[in-house]
């Protein structure tokens, strides 16, 4: 059946200078690390944003910074890069904690890569995800596209998992990682940032190395059923299920030693409230996603912030990164603080 594309779905349309962007964070609930090696992946965005504010200049800049390359590593890949960023005045303010492996970076690259696409005269939605992608691994030299897909997308995804339509497939030249959506059930969610700032190349890196060793098939496969079986029970809104398996997915992922021991605790702390948690992003340090029981979300998190966390409530963001008008608000404003993924 053709018919209009959803909002979700929607090519970035044309834009004129200024241009403002809203892109959301996001957090991954089963098959982190494993996706890496072409493992199914079941992550969502969040409703924490990132807005970026394009406006014309002489000469690019991020929030003041006149030699953003130096300091912001996506900036400096892009404008290493054959086709370097117009020289534009970027202003960017932001909710997603950074270092904290809620997606920061890849809401980043996916607003600049939206405002440059909108200046160029537009883009559908599947090349920006290659192009977020690109950018974002570019930068850092490894990954997957499970993250910057899911700040393109909005809503929740599966990657390499499930049948059914493709959203779409992106790929490094070597591995594709195929995207499909997930029927929302619109649970609340908590992530919680340990104040640990994670390095997801160096954490890829080494569990990658763990995962070479000769049981690294054998684990994989157990990342592999871990997330399924995780897919499967959101599918069906079996809460109890799902947390269930979060916690096996935190098992595997301390095996491969992408735990630390301010994610424990948090998970300690939370674990009478919830259905289930385990870390989320690269880990390491960064965050942890906990399912709450019904009724007790505040309870979670002022278990979080007793044990020393910062605590989020969200729920899917719907859409993914997208044109805003101009919140008068940012212009001129300076921003919280250093550039995103720096
Ligand atoms: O950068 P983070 O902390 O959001 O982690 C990304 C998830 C990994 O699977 C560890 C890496 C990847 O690119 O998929």
């Amino acid at each position: 059946m053709i018919g209009r594309p959803s909002e979700a779905e929607e090519a970035v349309p044309a834009a004129q200078l200024p241009v403002s962007v809203r892109a959301p964070a996001k957090c991954i609930l089963f098959g982190e690390h494993a996706v890496v090696h072409g493992q199914p992946e079941l992550l969502l965005a969040i409703d924490l944003y990132t807005l970026l504010v394009a406006q014309g200049s002489t000469r690019l800049s991020l929030n003041g910074e006149e030699d953003p390359g130096r300091t912001n590593p996506y900036l400096r890949r892009a404008l290493e890069s054959g086709s370097p960023p117009p020289p534009l005045a970027l202003t960017t303010t932001s909710r997603i904690p950074r270092g904290a492996g809620l997606g920061s970076s890849a809401a980043f690259v996916a607003a600049l890569e939206t405002a440059r696409a909108a200046l160029e005269g537009g883009l559908s939605r599947p090349a920006l995800a290659q192009r977020a992608f690109d950018l974002e691994r570019g930068a850092q030299g490894v990954g997957s596209p499970g993250d910057t897909s899911a700040v393109v997308a909005g809503g929740l995804l599966t990657v390499n998992a499930g049948a059914g339509p493709e959203l779409w497939a992106v790929t490094d030249g070597t591995q594709r990682w195929v995207v499909r959506r997930v029927p929302d059930p619109a649970w609340s969610w908590l992530v919680a940032y340990s104040g640990v700032p994670r390095d997801t190349a160096r954490t890829v890196r080494a569990v990658s190395s763990r995962l070479a060793a000769p049981d690294g098939p054998r684990l994989l496969e157990r990342f592999r059923a871990v997330a399924e079986a995780g897919v499967d029970a959101l599918r069906s809104e079996n809460r109890s299920e799902v947390g269930r398996l979060l916690g096996q997915n935190q098992e595997l992922l301390r095996e491969v030693g992408a735990s630390h021991p301010r994610l424990e605790a948090l998970l300690e702390a939370v674990a009478p409230s919830c259905e289930g948690a385990k870390l989320t992003g690269a880990g390491a340090g960064g965050s942890i996603v906990a399912l709450p029981l019904p009724g007790r979300e505040l309870e979670t998190i002022r278990r979080v912030t007793r044990a020393g966390g910062s605590a989020y409530a969200v729920r899917v963001a719907p859409r993914g990164v997208h044109l805003v008008d101009r919140p008068a608000s940012m212009v001129g404003i300076p921003s919280e603080g250093p550039p995103p993924g720096a």
